[in-house]
């Protein structure tokens, strides 16, 4: 069997995904929009070996529980017909300690690595769908640039596909707030905020009319609505979770220093919107003509935990041997 190396770049959403109505085929309950990133990415070397007696899994050298990715090697093995065990070695590629490592370029890394060394050769929507299985926001760093993750009504229907390149020449300028590990996983959160957070109906309405103007203002190159829609839906998504029960929130308070600055420097006519995940870096989406002004006025505030990345190419093998 052949030992296949693929490499997948991590992405962010500009419109959020949050919430599953399937958490076993992880069928979200919205569509989402997302950019791929240049800087983030994640090589993973697979090859399946009949003599293994059980999968074996390293994490930039160290050995890890491997729970989550043979479940997911089951979906490969099944598609295959193969039964044979799997040794995965990846490698996170960002900067260090940026607390950027993510299951979006992890799983789409090992869902074309896996399906590769298991001999299958599937079509960029079949690996979209494969990567959503381990993750969901993996189904969309299966693509460069812009991607859109249809939300789907089943687990034929639920993948991303590659959204136009626009002319905007978009970039993101990542803050550090804090690179340690998050205090709350996302998976368990993000089914609490469905269970409890009385803003959650009104997040699925909002959030997918929000992803289809989103699609229409980026094939227009509109980027003040781009930017506006990005801010909203991560907004609208904290909120829906600090409106749970338990009441939380990722944000730290210089998360809200950075929202602020960027809010300021909007005022004075800066192209410049913030985006906070599951954790409390901010994100800022801005045009490539204007970071170094955002650079230079969040450095007092920030000095060296600013990092600048812009779209970012597909997953792709980079060894099959
Ligand atoms: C806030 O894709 O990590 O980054 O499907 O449970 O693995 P699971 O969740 P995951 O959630 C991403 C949440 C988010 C928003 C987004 O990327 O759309």
């Amino acid at each position: 069997m052949k030992t296949v190396t693929a490499r997948a770049h991590t992405n962010i959403a500009l419109i959020k995904y949050w919430g599953k109505k399937d958490p076993e085929l992880i069928l979200p309950y919205t569509s989402s929009v997302s950019l791929t990133l240049a800087d983030f990415y994640t090589d993973t070397t697979v090859h399946f070996e009949p003599q293994l007696k059980a999968d074996q899994f390293t994490l930039d050298g160290i050995s890890q529980p491997t729970g989550k990715i043979s479940a997911f090697l089951d979906l490969v093995r099944q598609q295959a017909g193969l039964s044979a065990s799997a040794r995965v070695e990846s490698h996170n590629h960002v900067p260090t300690a940026a607390g950027l490592a993510s299951s979006a370029s992890a799983f789409a890394a090992l869902a074309l690595a896996a399906s590769r060394a298991a001999g299958l050769a599937l079509s960029a929507r079949d690996l979209s769908r494969l990567a959503r299985r381990g993750s969901g926001s993996a189904s969309r760093s299966i693509f460069g640039g812009l991607a859109l993750w249809q939300r789907g009504d089943d687990d034929a229907t639920s993948f991303a596909t590659a959204l136009p390149k626009p002319a905007l020449p978009l970039a993101m300028i990542v803050v550090l707030v804090d690179a340690g590990p998050k205090p709350v996983g996302s998976r368990a959160l993000m089914a609490n905020t469905v269970a409890t957070s009385p803003y959650y109906p009104a997040w699925v309405s909002t959030n997918e009319k929000a992803a289809q103007a989103m699609v229409a203002a980026l094939a227009a190159d509109d980027f003040a609505t781009v930017g506006h829609l990005t801010e909203q839906s991560s907004m609208q998504m904290h909120a829906t979770i600090l409106a749970a029960d338990p009441a939380f929130t990722y944000w730290q308070p210089e998360t809200l220093t950075a929202w602020s600055l960027v809010r300021q420097l909007r005022e004075q006519g800066v192209p410049a919107y913030a985006t906070m995940d599951a954790g409390p870096n901010v994100k800022i989406l801005t045009l490539a003509p204007y970071v170094a002004q955002i650079k230079a006025a969040l450095a007092p505030t920030f000095g060296q935990r600013l990092l600048t990345t812009g779209p970012g190419p597909a997953a792709r093998v980079l060894t099959e041997v």
